[in-house]
């Protein structure tokens, strides 16, 4: 028998500040498009980020990936890089971007997909990135638009 397909998901917090601003529009468009998150100074969320991992489940162990393996690759490759910074200056990964919840959740999706293939049959499947209560993003890979 096939084993069974599972995912697991592990969620971690981080603090960070951000400004949505892009250098190629005037001033007065980014305030149009961006509204408050265009602040010259940037202003700070409290995020949180889930991370999905899909395999196959091992007989073995009863498990897909062990979710302390999960947890230590999300809080070193991620949450230690981002947490209490500044997300236009001082992450490199988001080097260039915008750092719209959008833009850093494919970003950390780049970054954790080597990490986790890293682990025998385990698959990255989703990316939640929660920027407050009301509003979260969600990035599962570049797979074609249907
Ligand atoms: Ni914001």
């Amino acid at each position: 028998m096939n084993a069974p397909i599972v995912e697991i998901t592990r969620r971690e917090e981080f603090s960070a500040s951000h400004r949505l601003h892009n250098p190629d529009l005037s001033d007065a468009e980014n305030e149009r498009l961006y509204g408050p998150c265009n602040n010259l100074h940037g202003h700070g969320h409290n995020y949180e980020v889930e991370v999905s991992v899909r395999g196959p489940l091992e007989q073995r162990t009863g498990m897909v990936m062990n979710l302390s393996d999960l947890m230590r690759v999300l809080r070193e490759h991620i949450v230690a890089r981002v947490d209490h910074k500044h997300l236009n200056h001082d992450v490199p990964f988001l080097s260039g971007v915008i750092p719209t919840a959008e833009n850093i959740a494919v970003a950390i999706w780049n970054e954790l997909e080597p990490e986790i293939e890293k682990f025998e049959g385990c698959r990255l499947h989703r990316i939640r990135l929660f920027e407050s209560r009301s509003n979260f993003v969600e990035y599962r890979g570049s797979k074609p638009m249907r």
